[in-house]
């Protein structure tokens, strides 16, 4: 295990905020977040390894390494403790955080995510994908994943957004999503976990969201010890993007409202 010296992208001062992107994007995708919430906290994201300006390394694939890359970030930047956000597979990625150092969170933000580890079925899905963007290439993936990413009302409404997460879908290099896929599959259940995460955490999905569903993200309040879910309509699984002013304000309150 090496850890990867992470890029990242950051805005706003105060409280530290650390939002985890979604797979197959980057940082870029807070892109709205870091102006809608840099006058409330200081927000901080992260390239997860091999995606945006951060390096892939020479690992084998685990969503473990890419915690690891963040604890290192947190030393570097000298901040003890954070409000860890992730939206899906930043979500799961929080997981394997809290896993190795719940010490370091003080607030957690999930959004879009499960705390279930992969069926069978999803497993082998993931297995198909890394070798479908090795051999096919990212702007494949973007056509296939598009309707899945984003929800109806933002593909009937939304066509800049529409377009702009096909053209972050598209730029990101395949080796890095090959990567990322098979490290998902990997990935352990998450329930102890957060039935262990006694800090206030918000959770926030998309009602049209088809990839981690309202019940989904239910039952991730249901272990929690301090959740509460906000449930945001129009959008679909990368409701912070598609609707960036209505996941800001879910946010804000729950930051505000935090202890300190
Ligand atoms: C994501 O948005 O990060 C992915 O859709 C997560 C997943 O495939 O489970």
């Amino acid at each position: 295990m090496a850890v990867v010296a992470l890029g990242h992208r950051e805005a706003g001062s105060g409280l530290p905020l650390l939002l985890l992107h979604a797979f197959p994007l980057s940082s870029a995708m807070w892109l709205e977040q870091r102006e809608l919430l840099s006058p409330h906290c200081r927000v901080l994201t992260p390239d997860q390894r091999g995606f945006g300006g951060s390096p892939l390394g020479d690992d084998a694939p685990s969503l473990g390494e890419c915690a690891d890359d963040l604890l290192a970030l947190l030393d570097r930047l000298e901040l003890d403790r954070v409000v860890l956000g992730g939206l899906s597979m930043g979500g799961y990625v929080a997981m394997e955080l809290l896993r190795r150092a719940p010490e370091r969170v003080s607030a957690l933000l999930l959004a879009d995510t499960k705390m279930s580890a992969d069926t069978p079925e999803g497993r082998a899905g993931r297995l198909r994908t890394a070798e479908a963007v090795e051999q096919d290439g990212t702007a494949a993936l973007a056509e296939t994943m598009l309707p899945a990413l984003l929800g109806p009302t933002t593909l009937e409404q939304r066509a800049a957004v529409a377009g702009r997460v096909r053209g972050l879908v598209t730029a990101a290099p395949a080796a890095a999503v090959a990567w990322a896929s098979r490290a998902m599959a990997e990935r352990p259940d998450g329930a102890e976990v957060l039935r262990a995460t006694d800090v206030p955490a918000l959770v926030v999905v998309g009602d049209e969201d088809s990839l981690s569903p309202v019940a989904q993200a239910q039952e991730m309040v249901d272990v929690l010890p301090q959740a509460r879910l906000v449930v945001l309509p129009g959008t679909g699984h990368l409701s912070a993007v598609e609707d960036p002013a209505a996941f800001a304000a879910a946010v804000v309150p729950f930051l505000q409202a935090l202890p300190g």
